[in-house]
């Protein structure tokens, strides 16, 4: 369920790269990409809220956070996104989505608002055109032009890295 060593590079490159600071996971599972992300922002001198609505897997990843070293790094929230995220202030400039796939869309239309200008959207698992809410997140993705997305395949699994151009939006 943890995301490769490739995509976890594909991650920390993108933040360091672009400098961010104030990041968002959702899905944070046992803590194996909020590592790669905290990493990252430990240098950046960001922070990650993370989110994750088993409490078994937010336990264990709060253990792997406090193991790494990256605690401070890392605001681990157990919520359910679908209740959290609206509710999160932002502004975030990188987002990281791990979850339940088909609610990648809405967490896209919940999230932009919340994403500045030059900020990044990342989604996992995006190369499973068969599952519906992927197909859906991606086909809306290309929909919006103030969206520049590609795909990284350093993995089967596919990264999407959208880049926030500008504030205008259209809503379909
Ligand atoms: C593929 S795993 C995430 C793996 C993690 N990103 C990593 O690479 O280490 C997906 C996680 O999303 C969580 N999840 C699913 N639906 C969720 C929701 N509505 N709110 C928060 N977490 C959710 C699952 O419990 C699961 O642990």
């Amino acid at each position: 369920m943890n995301i490769s060593w490739a995509d976890g590079e594909v991650l920390f490159d993108l933040i360091i790269k672009n400098n961010y600071k104030k990041a968002l996971e959702i899905g944070t599972s046992t803590g194996h990409s909020a590592i790669w992300i905290a990493w990252a922002l430990s240098k950046t001198g960001g922070k990650l809220i993370t989110v994750e609505i088993n409490e078994y897997r937010y336990k264990n990843a709060l253990e792997n956070f406090k193991e790494a070293g990256l605690s401070n790094y890392i605001d681990a929230r157990l919520a359910d996104a679908h209740e959290l995220v609206p509710k999160l202030k932002g502004p975030f400039d990188f987002v990281f989505v791990d979850a339940d796939k088909n609610w990648y869309k809405n967490y896209l239309k919940l999230l932009l608002p919340k994403l500045e200008v030059d900020g990044c959207f990342t989604a996992h698992n995006v190369s499973s055109r068969r599952t519906r809410g992927i197909r859906e997140f991606i086909e809306y993705l290309r929909s919006l032009p103030n969206m520049e997305t590609t795909i990284d395949r350093s993995s089967w699994s596919g990264i999407s890295i959208s880049y926030k151009k500008s504030d205008s939006q259209i809503i379909i």
